[in-house]
């Protein structure tokens, strides 16, 4: 199995879809790679590509509030990834063909990392990592088996920007449940 640097350095010259023409960066993933948490969002935004960097725009601030503030960890001890590592122009969703030239790169991540929780942040890293057309209103509440991992659904931090309140308290109550899986999964017992 590749290297997260090997996988990075396979990413940064990837021409497998469309979307390689329009990027400035291809945004692999950032963070440890020891990190027992792995969160995923959909694709990068316009802050993102000039960065290289996921969520590093508004939601990427009230993401980062949100994990130190409800998992008490600082976003280089996770690590944070996206379905999709380039980003697709006016923000629309990514193509199912974008995102299948594009999954080798995350199951290549999932490999390497073999994070203990994985948390997906809205419908689209969802439905992709769960294999579900079921929206995240319906999935998040609860945790899924994912491999050896535990999967907790949740929604995207923009859908909290846009949401207030509701959105915001059911987005850290999810956190603090990713925080239960990475306590049981550290202490040896099963998370759901
Ligand atoms: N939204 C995402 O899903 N990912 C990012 O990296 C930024 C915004």
């Amino acid at each position: 199995m590749p290297t997260l640097a090997e996988l990075e350095r396979q990413a940064s010259a990837c021409v497998a879809c469309p979307l390689a023409a329009g990027r400035t960066n291809v945004v692999f993933g950032t963070g440890s790679p020891g990190a027992r948490l792995l969160l995923v969002g959909e694709a990068p935004g316009r802050d993102e590509d000039l960065a290289g960097e996921p969520f590093v725009g508004r939601s990427g601030k009230l993401l980062d509030r949100l994990i130190e503030e409800e998992i008490g960890l600082g976003r280089s001890a996770c690590y944070i990834a996206n379905v999709v590592k380039c980003r697709p122009p006016d923000n629309r969703d990514p193509t199912p063909l974008e995102v299948a030239a594009c999954r080798h790169f995350l199951d290549g991540q999932l490999g390497e990392l073999h994070p203990a929780v994985v948390v997906t942040l809205g419908n689209f890293a969802s439905r992709a990592l769960l294999a579900t057309s079921e929206g995240v209103t319906r999935l998040r509440g609860r945790s899924y088996p994912f491999g050896d991992a535990v999967l907790v659904p949740t929604f995207h931090p923009a859908a909290a920007l846009r949401g207030g309140g509701v959105v915001l308290a059911q987005l850290r109550a999810d956190l603090v449940r990713a925080k239960s899986a990475l306590e049981a999964a550290a202490a040896g017992r099963p998370a759901h």
